[in-house]
């Protein structure tokens, strides 16, 4: 059984990545979303080779990588999605924003849902009115999200609107809701953008619905941005696919301008390929165990040293969020936390109102780094 590690803290400190050059050596970083673990082996042997041979001109008209990402979706999702219905693009959010700006008019209305990661939209033009679709999605604070809400509220903004979903949902999506989504998205006119880059990591007890596969209503509506750059840590080399199941979106995907598939990077492709490939399932799986691990240890640890914070195991990715609300260290105690026990949380609040009380911890990372960041927030408490 492949086992996959994490970095020592000196081999981290070596990296020159965001995670680890934001905040000064004292800081222990579980903010930004990269994880603290080594490549995969068929990446490091595709970008080693790529090196070797200079491989880093520009990114080829036809690739394997539609095909790849398609053989991945079938073995690990039991999803077909159709090769000739994708285009690649640097990221996700660059394929989120390019879509936006395609599926909706100056003045439409648009919901995500939250916690949404503002990288997403911020580069978009500026938006109309937002739906409160998703006001109370936060884990543990009450309340799932009602679509009915978001469906009326696109019905009273102009022209077409549009729904960005995420794969980590605080409030579960079953395949049942999603076609709910899906149905009325279409009754009212409403591209759905669903953001899949965290799939690659749910859980195996949990696993992972496609959105364009739940219904011919959701593969009308819908348009799925994923990429390999989240599980296997690869956001720096610039790969994501836009995908689609439909005659209609696959035309809009098409006629997006070239330069959004010329964004896409070579060594993010070569990365990809090798993520998405057969050789890379093991690693995948020892990843899995790992974060399942570490998100049991994370929930011990917070048992143990912090028992006011409230955390739900989420069923997918390395992302924790922890209400702290409870320790009344204000409406963003990540900068509490920052300054006077050296831990970088995100924000809560950075991911919207929703967020006030809360953290986002990444657990990304080793047994030791989990235990020690943990253990210093919690001598904060009585302070
Ligand atoms: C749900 C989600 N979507 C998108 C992104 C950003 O992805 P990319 O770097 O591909 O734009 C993140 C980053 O953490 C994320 O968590």
């Amino acid at each position: 059984m492949l086992q996959v590690k994490a970095l020592s803290l000196a081999e981290l400190r070596e990296r020159s990545s965001e995670k680890w050059r934001e905040y000064p050596a004292d800081v222990l970083p579980l903010f930004v979303a990269e994880t603290d673990f080594p490549l995969a082996p068929a990446i490091t042997a595709a970008l080693q080779r790529a090196v070797e041979l200079g491989d880093t001109g520009y990114v080829a008209s036809r690739t394997p990588l539609a095909a790849s990402f398609a053989a991945f979706a079938s073995r690990r999702y039991g999803w077909e999605p159709d090769p000739a219905r994708m285009r690649s693009t640097a990221d996700v959010s660059m394929g989120i924003v390019e879509l936006l700006r395609r599926v909706t008019q100056p003045g439409s209305a648009w919901s995500s849902r939250r916690p949404c990661t503002r990288r997403s939209t911020t580069s978009w033009r500026k938006p109309a009115p937002r739906s409160s679709v998703c006001r109370s999605a936060t884990p543990e604070r009450g309340g799932s999200s009602t679509w009915t809400a978001s469906a009326r509220h696109s019905r009273a903004g102009p022209r077409r609107s549009c729904s960005a979903t995420r794969t980590t949902r605080p409030a579960r999506c079953t395949i049942e809701s999603l076609s709910a989504l899906a149905e009325l998205a279409e009754e009212f006119g409403v591209a759905v953008v669903s953001d899949e880059i965290h799939a690659p990591l749910a859980q195996p007890g949990t696993g992972f619905t496609p959105f364009l596969a739940v219904s011919d209503a959701a593969a009308r509506v819908g348009y799925a941005v994923v990429s390999a750059s989240k599980a296997f840590n690869l956001a720096g080399l610039k790969c994501a696919l836009m995908v689609t199941a439909d005659d209609e979106t696959s035309a809009v995907v098409r006629g997006l301008p070239v330069e959004v598939e010329w964004r896409t990077g070579q060594f993010g492709l070569l990365a990809a390929v090798a993520a998405f490939s057969e050789e890379s399932d093991p690693w995948l799986d020892g990843l899995l165990r790992t974060l399942d691990e570490n998100r049991v240890l994370l929930e011990d640890l917070l048992a143990a040293h912090l028992p006011a914070a409230r955390y739900r195991l989420p069923d997918a990715g390395y992302l924790a969020w922890i209400d702290l609300a409870a320790l009344e260290w204000g409406e963003n105690p990540a900068r509490r936390i920052l300054r006077d026990a050296k831990v970088a949380l995100h924000f809560g609040p950075a991911f919207g109102a929703e967020g006030a009380g809360f953290v986002r911890l990444n657990f990304g990372t080793s047994p030791e780094i989990l235990t020690e960041a943990i253990e210093r927030i919690a001598a904060l408490v009585g302070r």
